[in-house]
C-alpha cells in the first residue's frame, strides 16, 4: 500500500518504517497517525517481517512532536479525539506481534518521545534530543507520556521532565534508561539493523511470546503476570522451533528456525 507520510521498506526479515514529513520535522498530524495505524495492521499480518525498525526521515528529527499547527484551534472534543487516536495507535504499536526498535535519529520531543517510548527498544544517535515540552505550549503530554515515562525512568525524573519541559541529550537519555544505546549518526541505522537481524535469527514465535509477556505482564500484578508467563512458556512447547532449538543444542549444532 502507498502512504503519504510514511515510507515502508523491507530488507529481508526486517521492515524499516520511516515517518516522512521532513518539512515539519516529522510532526504527527491526525493523517500521519491514521496511516501509522493502517501500516501496523499491514505489518502485523505479514509473517515475513520478523522485526520492525521505526525512524524519522531527514537528518534532524525522529519526530518533533504532535503537529502544533493542527492542534492550535482544537476544542475540548477535538483534543480528546486526538489523544485517543494517539493512544490507540501507540498501543497497537506496543502490542504489535513483532518487536519494534526505535532508531532515534534526532529530535524526539512530545509525541515523538511518546512514540519512541511505545517501541520495545530505543537506540539513539548522539545528536538525538528528548523531552516532553508540552507545558511550554500550555498543554500536557497527550500520547501516553505521563504514563510511559514514569514507568521507564521513575516518577521523580519523569515529573521533572514533564513539569519543566526540559530537553535532554542522548547521553542523559542513556543515563536515565530512556535509551538502550547511543551511536554516531553515521552508524545508528547499521547498528539498528544488526540488532534487528540478531533478533530475527532467534525463534520468531518465542520472541513474539516474550514480547507479549513483557508488554501485557508489566501492567498486571506479579501473580497474574507470572500466570501469564506460564501460559506463554507452555505455548512454546506447541512450536516446531522449540523442538528444533532444544535438539540443536543437544546435537551441538546451530538451530534452523522456521517460525512454526
Ligand atoms: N508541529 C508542527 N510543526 C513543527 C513541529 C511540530 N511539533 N516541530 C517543528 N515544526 C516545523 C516548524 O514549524 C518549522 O516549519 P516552517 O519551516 O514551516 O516554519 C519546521 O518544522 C522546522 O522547525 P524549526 O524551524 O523550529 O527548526 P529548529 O531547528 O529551529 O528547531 C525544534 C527544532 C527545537 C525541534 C523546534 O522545531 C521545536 O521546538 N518544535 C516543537 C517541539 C514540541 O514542542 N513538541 C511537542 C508538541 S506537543 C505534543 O507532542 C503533544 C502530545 O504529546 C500529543
Amino acid at each position: 500500500m502507498e502512504y503519504t507520510n510514511l515510507i515502508l521498506e523491507q530488507n529481508g526479515a526486517i521492515a524499516v518504517l520511516t515517518i516522512n514529513r521532513p518539512k515539519a520535522l516529522n510532526a504527527l498530524n491526525a493523517d500521519t497517525i491514521t496511516e501509522l495505524s493502517t501500516v501496523l495492521d499491514e505489518l502485523g499480518r505479514d509473517s515475513s517481517v520478523k522485526v520492525v525498525i521505526l525512524t524519522g526521515s531527514g537528518e534532524k528529527a525522529f519526530v518533533a512532536g504532535a503537529d502544533i499547527s493542527s492542534m492550535k484551534e482544537f476544542n475540548t472534543l477535538e483534543g480528546r479525539r486526538f489523544a485517543q487516536l494517539g493512544h490507540a495507535t501507540f498501543r497497537k504499536l506496543e502490542l504489535l506481534s513483532q518487536p519494534v526498535i526505535a532508531a532515534i535519529n534526532g529530535f524526539a520531543l512530545g509525541g515523538g518521545c511518546e512514540l519512541a517510548m511505545a517501541c520495545d527498544i530505543r537506540l539513539a544517535s548522539e545528536t538525538a534530543k528528548f523531552g516532553q515540552p508540552e507545558v511550554t505550549l500550555g498543554l500536557t503530554a497527550g500520547f501516553g507520556g505521563t504514563q510511559r515515562l514514569p514507568r521507564l525512568v521513575g516518577t521523580g525524573l519523569a515529573s521533572e521532565l514533564l513539569f519543566t519541559g526540559d530537553i535532554i541529550d542522548a547521553q542523559e537519555a542513556y543515563r536515565i534508561g530512556l535509551v538502550n544505546h547511543v551511536y554516531s549518526s553515521e552508524t545508528l541505522m547499521e547498528e539498528a539493523l544488526k540488532l534487528a537481524n540478531r533478533i530475527a535469527g532467534r525463534a520468531p514465535k518465542a520472541v513474539q511470546l516474550s514480547k507479549s509477556a513483557i508488554q501485557r505482564g508489566t501492567n498486571m500484578d506479579l501473580d497474574n503476570a507470572q500466570a501469564y508467563e506460564a501460559e506463554v512458556f507452555a505455548l512454546t512447547f506447541s512450536t516446531q522451533d522449540q523442538t528444533e532449538g532444544c535438539t540443536a543444542f543437544l546435537e551441538r549444532r546451530k538451530p534452523v528456525f522456521e517460525g512454526r
